[in-house]
């Protein structure tokens, strides 16, 4: 029986609108994912705690898997798939892929959507814990990098690859 816990959400998955009747609890993952067909963003941990789910949402980098969806009613969402296009990858996308930046490549949709969040974050400016200095731009350093996606594990530990690929693809 369908109660009030139900509500038309509209959102905008890499450039297509969707309009959906959705139960309140769901997350943004599981809408994405159960529902809209929308399979970039994957499910590790499903605890907000491996980032394998990220996508950008409204142009900043989010975690879609502890979020409810209806919190986000009229929001743009973009994942990796929605990233370039096959033939014309995006400049992070190619630079995983010029620098092996994956294994098994179950991280790799949430590292690339991490790293074009990332890096937008240090051209704007915005500091991160291992910034020597609080009021200058951040400086890439690799340690900036690893820091700044220190939110997105690999299990196959091809961490020193995905930072020289964003070294590569600030470049
Ligand atoms: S599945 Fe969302 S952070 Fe792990
Ligand atoms: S490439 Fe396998 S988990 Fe990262």
């Amino acid at each position: 029986m369908e109660s009030a816990h139900f509500t038309d959400v509209t959102l905008r998955v890499d450039g297509t609108d969707h309009t959906v009747h959705i139960d309140n609890r769901i997350t943004l993952l599981d809408l994405l994912r159960e529902h809209l067909g929308v399979t970039a963003p994957k499910k590790g941990c499903d605890h907000g705690q491996c980032g394998s789910c990220t996508v950008l949402l409204d142009g900043r980098r989010a975690t879609t898997c502890l979020g409810f969806a209806v919190a986000h009613d009229g929001a743009e969402i973009v994942t990796a798939a929605g990233l370039g296009e096959p033939d014309n990858l995006h400049p992070v996308a190619q630079a995983f892929l010029d620098h092996d930046g994956f294994q098994c490549g179950y991280c790799t949709p949430g590292q690339i959507c991490s790293a074009v969040g990332m890096l937008d974050e240090v051209k704007s400016g915005s500091p991160s814990h291992v910034s020597d200095d609080l009021e200058d731009s951040p400086e890439l350093t690799d340690a900036e990098i690893r820091e700044r996606m220190s939110g997105n594990l690999c299990r196959c530990a091809a961490y020193p690859n995905i930072v020289d690929a964003i070294q590569q693809a600030a470049r």
